[in-house]
Parts: structure tokens; C-alpha cells; sequence
């Protein structure tokens, strides 16, 4: 009777759970599992709002041009909260192989001017931005009042979309380097209502007077590039004027401007959620406040979200700008086992393969059905679909292999985290006892788990590509079931 399922695509939902004596019922007769393999249950972790409203009324991360030094180009991203807690270390002291994306090509027409400024008169008072984004600043000659020399040291700067070009005057280190005419580029986009250092220090031994500034303009590229998407991600939605209030959360940092992969390394180097495993998603956006931008929120997910779920378009004076939402790419294709149907217009699915277009399993040659994709969702962690290892129909008690139907679409000398989700709870802890799964990766088994019994349990392992990867799971002894979810494989740059 067996042999008539093997090799096929099957829909058993109406055999009797009869056919089989004990209380086992196997699995390829969709026996009830004996113990309850845990269920999953992510309401509870939607975005916390109101910690990232309340911390963005606190953190101060403006900036200008002060002092006299002009520093090289461009420093790191600064991290300034992380999970509520006011921070200031830099984002790349997480990574330790940072990528750098080259500066967009740009030419002086390419910039519109946003704001005048107030002249040169001996009356003429002006300020210079306090804003966020600030990167560096330079000075350029002062023979005229050097617009073009300004931005196109703006276009050198990457991420630079802004400038400020003003005077300083009773500065001593800038009168000895023979120009006074500051400008000070910025990764984000400034008002007039931003110049808020209007001078004032002693830098110079009296009689001279305090640092004054005049004829402070402000200069915006026409159009706000869009951001290089990261490695190993790929963009979901954006720019939109919401922040996405979905379930998964794993936390939220702030970082000093809106840097795409700063965010991308924060999500490929956060700590993983017990339950919901990796980050495998991110939400970057402006926060403005009063129109002002303030700070640009990293928001971390252990579940993927997408466009509907962006609805958070701010709170009192906070307005959301800027949204984007990114995904890590799985390198693995189907890893949730639900490209596996068993047909349209089922409303209850229940069906088994050895293989189908992303998954095959492989028993030994004496051995029947020992790994195994099912289209069951009482069986699956989520979804409906869900790999087995061990015996289907309880026949025997080799264990079998599981694979991906190609190898996979690695980079080599890259390293990738593999994730998965396993549980052997289907027999009863006597049962699963001899519970087991080898991880193989290319020729090396980079980790066995023996579990016994288990509900749900997340596992993760970094591995280096070689290029066209094999990944198997070799595992099972019937009775001892181990069922696998949920098998993502992410680039990890570092
Ligand atoms: C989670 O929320 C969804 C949508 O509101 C609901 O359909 C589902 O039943 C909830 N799950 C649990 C376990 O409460
Ligand atoms: C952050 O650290 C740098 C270097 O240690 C320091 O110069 C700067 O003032 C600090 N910023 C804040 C906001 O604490
Ligand atoms: C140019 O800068 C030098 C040095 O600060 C200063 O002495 C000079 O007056 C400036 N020229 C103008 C036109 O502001
Ligand atoms: C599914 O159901 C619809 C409506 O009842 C019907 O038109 C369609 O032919 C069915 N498809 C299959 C594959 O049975």
C-alpha cells in the first residue's frame, strides 16, 4: 500500500487515522502529534512607538562647523541610542569589514539655493546651521564669495546633499590659513530657521571681538539621491511618509544621519530574538520635529513587514519622513516550505513528497520516505509547509537527508548566518529521545543536534561560501521525528 504514495504528490486528508495500531499515529497519515511542538505567537511584539517618540524628544545630534581644523573626510555614522539608552560610539566599530559606497557624480547646476543670507554690511549679523548630518566642513577662498568652490567640495563629500557657506570673522586659526569663508556640508537638508550658532566666542585674545558670522546661504541638491540598497538586502517600499508599525520588532537605535547601510549593519550584527530568530528586516526613517530634522531611526524585525503596515506617519510634533523599508535576501529558495500545495480549492491541505521544485529529500537505499516536505499546517511552525526527517510511515528508522533541489547562489570567500527553526515533539519525550539532525555544509558537518524532545527552537551558525553551496540536514529516527522550518541563509558582511 505504501509504495503507492512514494514519488507522488499526495492528498490524504481522508485516509483513516485507523490504519495504524499503538497511539502513534505516523506522520504520513497525519497522526496528532503527542506533544504540542509550541505555538507562534508574534502579536505581542509590534513596534514600540513610544519609546522611539519619546527618546527622539531627548537625543541631540545637531551639528556645525566649529573650530578652525578642518578634519578629513568623511567620519564614520554615529550611533546615538540604541534601544531608548543615549549612546555615541560609531557604527562601524560593530562591522568589521565596512563596505563604502562612492559618491554620486553631481555638477554645480545640480544644487538650488534654499536660503539667502544677510549681506555683508558692518551692521550684518547671521548664523550658521546647527543641523543633523553634519559630515565635515572645509574653507574656500574668500576672493569672491565662492559658491562654486563650495559645492563642488559638497559633491567630493560622500552623502553630502547641503551646504552652508558663510563667514567667520575674530577666528585666529582661519585669519593664519588665509580664508575665512566656511562651508559646511551635511547629509540632510537645512532651513534658515536652523542657523542657530550665531557667533559669539572668544577665540582671539581681546581687544579683539567675539567670532562673528555673516552672509550664511544655504544650498540643497535639486533632487535627494536614492540610497545604494545594501548587500544582501533588497528594498520593500519607500520613501514614504510612514514608519512601519508591525509585529517582530526586535528594537530600534538612532543613528546621526540617514545612512542605508549603517542601518543594514546594525540589523546583520543584532543579537537574535529566542523565539523569532535573526533580523531579517529594517525600517530607516527622518524624524522631524516641528519640520526640523532631529534624528533617523533604525527600526529592527525578526519577521519580514512591508508597505501596509507603514502607518505610523508620527505623533504630536514628530512627523515621520524618508520611510524605507528594507529585507534581508534569503539566499535559500522556499526556505518555509510553502512553494509545496497540494492543489487548489482544498480548504484543509494534507499532502506529502520526497521533493518538489526547491526541496528533495534523499533516503537511504533500503529506507522509504525519510525526509519528507509536508503541506500540513498543524505540523508547520508557520505557514502550512514543513520538512520531516524520519520515516513517514514509520517503516523504518534510517535517517535521511534534506536539500535543496540546486546549490546555492553563494559568494565566495563571503560569510552567510544560516538560520533554521526545529522541533522533535511529534512522539513524546520517549519517544523523540534519539531525536537528531547533522547540519552538513559542503563536505563538513558544522554542527549535530540532539535535542531528545522539543518544541520550537531556534538555531544559527555562520558559515563561509565557497561558491555554489550544498547545504543538507541529515537526520530522524523514526519514532524520533525532527521536523525544520523556517531555513533562511543571510549574507553577514564581516
Ligand atoms: C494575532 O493577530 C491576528 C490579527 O489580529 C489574529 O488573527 C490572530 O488570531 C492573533 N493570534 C493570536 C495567537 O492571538
Ligand atoms: C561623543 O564622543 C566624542 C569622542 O569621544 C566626543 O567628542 C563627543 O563630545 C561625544 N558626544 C556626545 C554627544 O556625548
Ligand atoms: C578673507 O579671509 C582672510 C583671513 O581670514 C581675511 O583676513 C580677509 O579679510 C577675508 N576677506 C574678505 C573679503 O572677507
Ligand atoms: C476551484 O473552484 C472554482 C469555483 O468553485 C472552480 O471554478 C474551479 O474550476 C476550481 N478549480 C479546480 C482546479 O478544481
Amino acid at each position: 500500500m505504501a509504495k503507492l504514495f512514494f514519488g507522488s504528490l499526495l492528498a490524504l486528508s481522508t485516509l483513516a487515522v485507523s490504519l495504524v495500531e499503538g497511539n502513534l499515529v505516523y506522520p504520513a497519515y497525519g497522526g496528532v502529534p503527542i506533544a504540542d511542538a509550541g505555538s507562534v505567537d508574534f502579536n505581542n511584539s509590534l513596534t514600540d512607538t513610544d519609546s522611539i517618540v519619546s527618546t527622539a524628544q531627548i537625543v541631540d545630534q545637531k551639528g556645525g562647523a566649529a573650530g578652525d581644523v578642518i578634519p578629513p573626510p568623511p567620519p564614520p555614522v554615529m550611533l546615538t541610542a540604541i534601544d531608548g539608552d543615549l549612546v555615541n560610539v560609531t557604527v562601524d566599530s560593530l562591522v568589521a569589514d565596512q563596505t563604502q559606497s562612492s559618491p554620486t557624480k553631481r555638477s554645480v547646476k545640480d544644487y538650488v539655493q534654499i536660503f539667502k543670507g544677510t549681506g555683508t554690511g558692518p551692521n550684518d549679523r547671521d548664523g550658521s546651521i546647527e543641523g543633523t548630518g553634519y559630515l565635515t566642513f572645509t574653507v574656500v577662498d574668500n576672493s569672491t564669495y565662492n559658491v562654486d568652490a563650495c559645492l563642488n567640495f559638497c559633491d567630493r563629500v560622500e552623502q553630502c546633499v547641503f551646504a552652508n557657506l558663510y563667514y567667520e570673522f575674530n577666528n585666529p586659526g582661519l585669519d593664519s590659513g588665509g580664508s575665512n569663508l566656511k562651508c559646511a556640508v551635511y547629509a540632510d537638508v537645512h532651513k534658515a530657521s536652523e542657523k542657530l550658532n550665531r557667533g559669539g566666542q572668544q577665540l582671539a585674545p581681546p581687544p579683539a571681538g567675539l567670532t562673528y558670522i555673516q552672509q550664511s546661504t544655504g544650498w540643497t541638491t535639486k533632487s535627494l539621491p536614492e540610497p545604494k540598497t545594501p548587500d544582501g538586502f533588497e528594498l520593500v517600499f519607500g520613501p514614504t511618509n510612514g514608519a512601519n508599525n508591525a509585529p517582530g520588532y526586535m528594537g530600534f537605535a538612532f543613528i546621526d544621519r540617514y545612512d542605508v547601510q549603517a542601518c543594514a549593519d546594525l540589523c546583520n550584527t543584532r543579537g537574535a530574538d529566542s523565539q523569532g530568530g535573526n533580523c531579517q528586516y529594517f525600517n530607516i526613517w527622518r524624524a522631524l520635529v516641528d519640520g526640523v530634522p532631529t534624528t533617523y531611526t533604525c527600526s529592527m524585525y525578526f519577521l519580514v513587514a512591508d508597505e501596509s503596515t507603514a502607518v505610523n506617519f508620527g505623533q504630536g510634533d514628530l512627523a515621520v519622513s524618508e520611510s524605507r523599508g528594507y529585507r534581508r535576501k534569503n539566499v535559500i529558495p522556499d526556505g518555509g516550505f510553502e512553494g509545496f500545495n497540494c492543489g487548489t480549492n482544498i480548504t484543509a491541505p494534507f499532502c506529502f513528497t520526497p521533493g518538489y521544485s526547491a526541496w528533495k529529500g534523499i533516503s537511504p537505499a533500503t529506507g522509504h520516505l525519510d525526509a519528507s516536505i509536508f503541506n500540513y499546517a498543524p505540523y508547520a511552525r508557520t505557514g502550512h509547509g514543513v520538512a520531516l526527517l524520519g520515516s513517514a510511515f514509520g517503516e523504518d528508522d534510517f535517517p535521511g537527508t534534506l536539500t535543496p533541489a540546486s546549490s546555492l547562489d553563494t559568494e565566495a570567500g563571503k560569510t552567510y548566518t544560516l538560520q533554521f527553526f526545529h522541533s522533535s515533539a511529534f512522539s513524546g519525550p520517549e519517544g523523540e529521545a534519539d531525536a537528531f539532525v547533522e547540519v552538513h555544509w559542503n563536505d563538513a558537518v558544522i554542527a549535530t543536534i540532539k535535542p531528545g524532545f522539543s518544541s520550537w527552537t531556534f538555531y544559527s551558525f555562520n558559515v563561509v561560501a565557497q561558491g555554489n553551496d550544498v547545504l543538507q540536514f541529515h537526520g530522524g529516527k523514526a519514532p524520533s521525528y525532527d521536523f525544520l522550518d523556517d531555513v533562511s541563509l543571510f549574507l553577514t558582511i564581516g
